[in-house]
């Protein structure tokens, strides 16, 4: 359980706070209502409306073909779920690229439609003017560095980063960056543990990781992948806690079965007619 006392409702300094008091962070995605209410239960820190939306529930073959009012909508629904956790609007590839105006717009339409606390944005150097300005009108910003999904054509595919001398300083050099245009937190995806701990030591704000090794400040996995609902194989740094898809499979093949024998619906799951005559109004 956290170990920040009285923390009945997250907050961005409760998150930062979090690592000076050494407390991991917990970070899942969702993408409904009661998804994101269990998750909101079982005492997550972060939920995040994650593009990965385009994956896991959409069935595309990567993030980029989402859109921004898919994400607000599916913003919508999740904050209507949560209580104590912070929920994040994950901002879909071109909604934070074209203009600064433009971006800007985009991201208070997640905090004020979709009810989000922040927003994310993947990238660095490029990006920094607009979190800065963000922070400065009070949107509070969440950073993405290493895999970033949204640029695995520039990237030849999904594949690790960081992996040798160059790509390590320019993740280091990228944190620090984020970290001065004002971010809250930094997710790490898919980069060597050692460069993930070199960034954790050097910033001042939490990491959270996905695919970058235990020393990172906070962990998020992908609400499908964790219950074992998405199809397999997974990637290496996933861990499925249950085996969701099979317990789902067997239920709905229970209930094909007894609609197909006749045991479904029993007397206990029906109305019955009564001769009383109904009380005139
Ligand atoms: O879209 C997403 O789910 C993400 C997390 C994996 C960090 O960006």
């Amino acid at each position: 359980m956290p170990l920040l006392e009285n923390e009945t409702v997250v907050t961005i300094p409760s998150i930062k706070e979090k690592k000076k008091v050494k407390e991991k962070i917990v970070m899942v995605t969702a993408y409904d209502y009661p998804s994101a209410k269990i998750a909101d239960e079982a005492g997550v820190d972060i939920i995040l409306v994650g593009d990965s939306l385009g994956m896991a529930v959409q069935g595309n073959e990567d993030t980029l073909s989402v859109s921004l009012d898919e994400i607000i909508y599916h913003t919508k629904i999740v904050s209507r779920g949560v209580k104590r956790a912070i929920v994040v609007s994950d901002m879909p590839f071109l909604s934070y690229h074209i203009s600064l105006s433009e971006s800007i717009k985009n991201c208070g339409r997640c905090i004020k439609e979709g009810k989000a606390k922040a927003v994310k944005i993947e990238g660095a150097q490029k990006r920094c003017d607009l979190i800065k300005t963000l922070v400065e009108n009070d949107i509070p910003v969440m950073g993405h560095l290493g895999l970033t999904p949204q640029s695995i054509y520039k990237f030849g595919g999904y594949k690790v980063q960081g992996k040798d001398e160059i790509g390590r300083e320019k993740l280091i050099d990228d944190a620090l960056q984020l970290q001065d245009a004002g971010v809250f937190s930094i997710v790490l995806e898919c980069i060597p543990l050692e460069v993930a701990k070199e960034i954790t030591d050097k910033v001042s704000v939490p990491t959270i990781g996905i695919g970058a090794g235990p020393f990172c400040d906070g962990q998020v996995l992908v609400f499908h992948d964790l219950l074992g609902i998405s199809e397999k194989p997974y990637p290496k740094f996933v861990k499925a806690y249950k085996n969701l898809r099979e317990e789902i499979f067997d239920g709905i093949s229970m209930f094909a079965k007894e609609v197909r024998d006749g045991t479904f619906p029993s007397d206990g799951n029906s109305y019955h007619y009564s001769k009383k005559k109904a009380k005139r109004k």
